[in-house]
Parts: C-alpha cells; structure tokens; sequence
C-alpha cells in the first residue's frame, strides 16, 4: 500500500532517500532540489518535515552512524534503508516522547522500500537503540567523531587552529543556523522594517551592523515585503563585507564570486557604484541577476572564471574588489551539514590553490590606491592568515589594513553568525 502523503513514514521515506544520496557523494541542496521537482503537489508541511528529518540526520551522522555500527553486525549496504536508519535516529534524539510512533513509522517507511524486505531489520534496530540506548550514548560519548559529530580530520584541524575555542565551534557547527535579515535601506528604513516586523508577530532585534537577528527562522513569504524587496535574508557575518570594502559614489567595483549575490547586493545599496559582478557558475551567475531585480538594484552581471582576465576586463582598473573566494565553507556547516561529510581534508590545499590564483588575478585588475577585501566562510587558517600572508609576503605593492581595529577578523560561529574571515589589502599608488 502506498505511504499516505500527510504521514511521517512518507516524510521519513523522502528524507531517507536524500540522505542516502547525500551519503552516495551528491550535493544536498541538488539532492533536495530535484525531489521538489519529483514532487510538485507536496504540501508545504511536509516539504518542511522532509527538509528538517534530512538536515537533521546529517548534522548527526557521526553519532548515528556510530549507533548503527554498534547495533549492526556488518555496514548495511542498502543507501535508501541506511538513510532511513540514520533519519529515524535523528527523529528519536530529537522527539524522545514519540518514540513509539517514530519507530512504527519507520517500520511503514521501511515497507516501501526494497519491496518491504527491510522491514522486520528496521523494527529491530530500532527498538534495540531504544532498549540498549543509555548504554549506546555512553559509548558514542567515548567516540571523538561520534561525540562531535564532525570528521576526525576536521576536528583535529580545528583544534590546531583554536586551541581556546575549537569545542564551541564544533557544537555551533551541529546547531541550527540563526535567520539575518538585510533592510534593502533604499527602500526603507531599518527601524520602520523592525516595526512591520514587530507588526506582522515577527520578534527581531538589531545586530552590531545593523543587521536584524530573527528570534525564530520563518520561511520568507512571512517577510514584511519580501517580494517587493525591502529585505534580503543574510547572514550578520556575511554582512559585514560590504561594511568592510568601504564603498563610495561614483566608484568602479568588481565582485569577483558574486553568486548568488547577497553580497553584491549590499554594496549596491550602500552607495551609487558602477559594480560588475562575475561568477565561475552561468546558472548561479542568473540568481545574482533575480536577485538585484527583486532589490530593484542595478549591475553588470556576467557568467566568467575571474582569473581568465582576457574573458572579461576590458581593462579599466577597479577601485574596489570584493574576492568572495570559494571554500571548505567552514565556518557555515550548520548550514550545509552534507559538507562535513562529503569534503576531504585534501580538499583544503586544492580550495587554497585556487584561492590564491584568484587573488594572483585581481591584483592586476585593482587600481593603485585600491582596496581589495578578501573573504572566506571557512575556519581553516590554509585559506585564511595563511593565504593572505603569503600573497602579502609575493607582492610588494601589497599593504595590509586592519578590519575592524583587527590585522584581520576572524568570526567564530556563534548564535548571532557564522564563521567568516575577512583580511583588507591595499595596492600601494
Ligand atoms: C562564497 S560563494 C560567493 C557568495 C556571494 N559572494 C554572496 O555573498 O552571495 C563563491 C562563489 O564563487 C564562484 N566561483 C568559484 N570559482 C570562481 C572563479 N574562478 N571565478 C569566479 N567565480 C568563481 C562560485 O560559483 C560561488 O558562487
């Protein structure tokens, strides 16, 4: 019998499919992309439920995976049952006074996947975690990857790098993210928006920066004029940038990773700049596009690989550059919790090579006098401190200027942002 669309066994089923093709390699934002597309009637609600079972699941991996290895004689090999495993898991921890119902659902789910022969296996498991659990988490509390939810490699890294904060990191990294909001000031003024915040029930409390901290995330069509453009959801962190690149009237700006252009955005409602923005990504290249339209903001946009000079400058200097570097994405994990898994540590010196030769490339586009603001939402000093010494250390017109009073800022992840560096170079005239 097909699952019933309202059920939980029915959203327990669609998220263990897109955990297992998390687990197989795949992007979860695609993964999760093309079941809406599979999907066009789902009610909003249970997108939602889907959606929350299979980030949930995968902010908790290293600690579910390390339950099933303990109740499993041998890894299961079926991905689809395994995610079914590891999502139900996830719903246990998080609603323990509906165990019993959480478990018969997955039972169901489980009857509607590989023609119900996992079924009795699920049951099994599942009720073995419940009877054997206070035993199981003393064991997972013994576990550094189950414990902390993160690679072995990746806490090991964070340690290195802070010895006084790494703890704190790693339990905001398996957190829900806070929801930021960016007043569109071209269109309205941030006091008026708190008030047709407060209007519409909607608590928020202004950030350092101005940004305003939502006390509970909500999906944006509640958003006092969203769709008119008087707000942009962004992180404080990430809004910080185009504080930092301190534009002004008349200048010529170069966005250099600008998809999908939260930050582009910002600077072109923060002064009257002449801005182009490139992305590597064609297809994320059209969102920064949508996005300045919703804001009623005006740039050139273009699909290009920003150290292909000759594919796009037509020679003209900049006076600013914004070098939104990709990266591990570190510092956002409670965002995107796939990315814990699906990176390897080698994966850092291949982000920092790029990094590098983007930073190599712009120089040549920034005029002498100019600024250029180097960013990344990583924690990992190879593409951070490291990074940016090194090319202060390979051009000698290169100085470096404090960011907020700092030689460079460096922003742990927290309960009002995510982690992000920011280091300032200037090119001597
Ligand atoms: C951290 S994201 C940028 C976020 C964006 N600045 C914002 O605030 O919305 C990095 C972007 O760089 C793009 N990218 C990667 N390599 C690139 C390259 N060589 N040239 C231009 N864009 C690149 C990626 O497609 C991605 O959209």
């Amino acid at each position: 019998m097909p699952l019933a669309e309202t059920s939980l066994a029915y959203a327990l089923h669609g998220a263990a499919g897109a955990v297992a093709e998390v687990l197989a390699g795949r992007n979860l934002n695609e993964v999760l992309a093309g079941l809406w597309r599979s999907m066009p009637d789902l009610p909003p609600g249970q997108r939602g439920a889907m959606q929350d079972l299979a980030y949930s699941a995968l902010r908790r991996f290293g600690r579910d995976d390390f339950h099933l290895s303990q109740l499993m004689d041998k890894p299961l090999r079926d991905g689809p049952v395994r995610g079914l495993l590891l999502v139900a898991l996830s719903r246990l921890a998080a609603r323990p006074e509906e165990a019993h119902t959480i478990v018969d659902q997955a039972v169901e789910a489980a009857g509607a996947l590989s023609r119900g022969k996992y079924k009795a296996l699920v049951n099994g498991v599942l009720r073995n975690f419940l009877r054997r659990q206070a035993e199981l988490e003393a064991a997972a509390g013994q576990d550094e990857v189950a414990h902390w939810q993160h690679p072995r490699w990746w806490i090991a890294r964070l340690r290195r790098a802070h010895p006084d904060g790494w703890q704190p990191i790693l339990e905001a990294g398996n957190g829900r993210p806070p929801m930021t909001l960016r007043v569109n000031r071209r269109r309205i003024a941030a006091t008026d928006y708190l008030a047709r915040l407060e209007a519409a029930g909607l608590a928020a409390r202004p950030l350092d920066g101005g940004a305003l901290l939502l006390e509970r995330p909500v999906p944006v069509e509640r958003l006092p004029g969203f769709a008119e453009g008087l707000c942009s959801v962004q992180d404080g962190g990430a809004q910080r940038a185009a504080q930092l690149l301190d534009v002004h009237d008349g200048m010529r700006v170069l966005d250099a990773c600008a998809a999908p252009g939260g930050k582009t955005a910002h600077v072109l409602e923060l002064a009257d700049v002449d801005l182009l923005a490139l992305d590597a990504d064609a297809g994320r290249a059209l969102r920064v596009s949508e996005n300045l339209f919703r804001l009623g903001l005006l740039a050139k946009v273009a699909p290009a690989d920003c150290r292909e000079l000759g594919a796009w400058w037509d020679g003209r200097e900049f006076d600013r550059i914004l070098a939104d570097v990709p990266c591990t994405a570190s510092g956002v994990v409670r965002r995107h919790p796939d990315a814990k898994w699906l990176r390897r540590e080698k994966d850092i010196a291949q982000f920092a090579r790029t990094q590098g030769e983007i930073l190599d490339a712009l120089w040549r586009v920034l005029a002498p006098g100019g600024k250029l603001l180097y960013a990344t939402c990583s924690l990992f000093p190879e593409e951070n401190g490291r990074q940016v010494a090194a090319f202060a250390a390979r051009q000698e017109d290169c100085m470096r200027l404090p960011v907020a009073g700092m030689p460079e800022l460096q922003l742990l992840p927290n309960e009002e942002h995510d982690g992000f560096y920011y280091a300032l170079l200037e090119k001597q005239a």
